[in-house]
């Protein structure tokens, strides 16, 4: 992969899933791998199968929601390495349900991974980014950040701050040449559920749905991202469907929204939503 900077990357969410793919598509190019993760048994394998690609692997335990961990991860990188070209702000999890049904402790851990992990990420890896004179950062957000599902406002809120947040990155380290990708994938099949707290039987069945029905593999989703990276894209909208979502919001922003309401209003928006899922377009 052509890569303007040093051919180090440090990858929260390493253990498995997107993350995972993303470490073994770089292996097989040789770059020096991070792999960031809770899940240090997951993360084991993960370095495996990076050193067998061809990469090296270095596995770090650093939970991304809490601040001193990721400094200290930032810390031991760059002291590591000298210089790390690539962060990818990957490591996230899913909590959904009605409003008045999510526990507030839900909402604060969803936002303390979600949101608080990729704004510590950036604030420990940027300083050293501008001391070497760039590097590229990407924030795995969600097609649910841009297209919002109801029943589902924990996870739709981090992934749509997630956005903004890159947005005004992207701008405002420009100066420093370091560049930012937003990925907003749709539905693809990882352990997302296996860790997920689901308040919705609506959504615990979406989720069953989509996934089982998804078209593109994590491995699909890792190499649309990195082939932003390599090209400087901003937005990484993978799934052809999601760019069909993405342009109506674009092109008639309340359009979608007027639609499920109306839908919601007559019992049809989760039958809807459900034949999408089945039907591998969610
Ligand atoms: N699977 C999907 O349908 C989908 C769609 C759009 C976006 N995403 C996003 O992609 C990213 C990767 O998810 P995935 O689908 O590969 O799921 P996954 O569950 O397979 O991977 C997530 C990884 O993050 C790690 N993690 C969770 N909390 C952590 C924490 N506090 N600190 C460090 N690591 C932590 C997990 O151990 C796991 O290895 C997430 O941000 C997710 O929201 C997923």
């Amino acid at each position: 992969m052509r890569f303007e900077y040093e051919k180090t990357a440090v990858v929260t969410g390493a253990a498995t899933g997107i993350g995972r793919e993303i470490c073994l598509a770089l292996a097989g190019d040789g770059w020096k791998l991070g792999i960031v993760d809770i899940d240090m048994e997951a993360a084991g394998e993960t370095r495996e199968l990076v050193e067998k690609a061809g990469g090296t692997g270095e596995v770090f335990r650093c939970d991304v929601g809490n601040p001193e961990e990721v400094a200290a991860c930032a810390d031991h990188f760059f002291a590591a390495w000298g210089k790390v070209g690539l962060l990818v702000n990957n490591a996230g999890i899913m909590v959904a349900g009605c409003i008045e049904d999510v526990i507030l402790e839900d909402w604060r851990r969803i936002v303390d991974v979600n949101l608080m992990g990729v704004v510590y990420g950036c604030r420990a890896f940027v300083p050293y980014m501008k001391k070497q004179g760039g590097g590229h950062i990407v924030n795995v957000a969600s097609m649910a950040g841009m297209i919002t599902l109801f029943e589902q406002a924990p996870y739709n809120t981090t992934k749509a701050a997630v956005i903004g947040l890159s947005e005004t990155l992207t701008m405002e380290l420009s100066p420093h040449d370091i560049r930012v990708t937003v990925a907003c994938p749709l539905c693809l099949n990882t352990r997302l559920m296996e860790t997920a707290s689901i308040e919705s039987e609506f959504i615990s069945q979406f989720y069953l749905n989509s996934f089982a029905q998804a078209r593109m593999s994590a491995a699909d989703i890792a190499s649309c991202i990195l082939r932003a990276v390599e090209r400087n894209r901003f937005y990484v909208v993978p799934q052809p469907f999601a760019k069909v979502l993405w342009i109506n919001k674009r092109l008639a922003p309340a359009s979608l929204l007027f639609t499920f309401k109306w839908l919601n209003r007559r019992d049809l928006a989760k039958p809807f939503v459900m034949w999408l899922a089945r039907h591998g377009l969610a």
